[in-house]
């Protein structure tokens, strides 16, 4: 279609970097991503207690460190201190949490694209947009191709808006709303991420017909991914990185 905006990325998005084969959103997952011939990663990045931009899902540590507790309670220095590989495999022990500019020095000098999905801690949704923004803008500068940021949180989005227009956004939703286009218009999205199970032909070319491209997260059965592929989604998140991967 004519008038969709210009998707400079890849349909296949290796989900937090190296999916299910690497601790998520490391430096290792990012090594990973690569070796399996994706040119597009997905992450998730916040703000540690003292404002340096990390990568991390989840609103605790535990899961995936050596650690316990909420990441928002935790400096930079003491979450650099933690293991964020063994939780995965023995393979991976010391891994550390790589910051937001590490990754994005590492994916430039690789030529891979991001999706930074900005993942706020609680109560801190519009100064971690704003944060992820700036630094974006600033990490990117000269870059042939800009990131693409993302966020659940529509504060967040808002805010990554106000202090760098010019970035592509793309709204995430957990259930696509009926006031999807409304809301696309708002925060002056490019595309509509959504759940892959509530992908389907009608609301793929409705979303294009509207003049946005059109994400779904997590695609990790191989059919799944070719319909949704021939359908002509435009991107597809994927843990599977050696079932679903870009043609070599
Ligand atoms: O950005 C796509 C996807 O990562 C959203 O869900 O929970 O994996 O961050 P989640
Ligand atoms: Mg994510």
């Amino acid at each position: 279609t004519a008038n969709l905006p210009s998707w400079p990325y890849s349909r296949h998005i290796a989900h937090r970097g190296g999916g299910r084969l690497a601790p998520e959103n490391t430096l290792a997952a990012m090594r990973v991503g690569a070796e399996h011939g994706f040119t597009m990663f997905e992450y998730d990045v916040k703000l540690s207690r003292d404002n340096v931009l990390v990568l991390m899902h989840d609103d605790d540590v535990d899961r995936t460190s050596n650690g316990k507790g909420p990441a928002a309670a935790k400096t930079y220095a003491e979450l650099a201190q933690l293991d964020f590989g063994s939780w995965h495999s023995a393979a991976y022990a010391g891994e550390p949490l790589p910051t937001f500019a590490a990754v994005a020095r590492y994916t430039l000098a690789n030529g891979i694209a991001s999706n930074v999905e900005i993942k706020p801690c609680p109560g801190r949704e519009a100064e971690t947009g704003r944060a992820v923004a700036l630094a974006a803008r600033d990490l990117w500068q000269g870059a042939d191709t800009a990131p693409l940021l993302s966020s659940f949180a529509e504060e967040a989005l808002e805010a990554a808006r106000q202090a760098a227009p010019e970035l592509p956004r793309a709204l995430l939703v957990e259930k696509v709303p009926a006031d999807w286009r409304d809301r696309l218009a708002k925060y002056e999205c490019v595309a509509l991420n959504i759940n892959q199970k509530d992908a389907t032909r009608e609301l793929i070319d409705a979303v294009h017909a509207a003049g946005y491209r059109i994400a779904a997260w997590t695609v990790n059965d191989p059919e799944r991914a070719r319909l949704l592929l021939d359908w002509g989604i435009d991107g597809i998140f994927t843990d599977e990185l050696a079932a679903i991967r870009p043609a070599a």
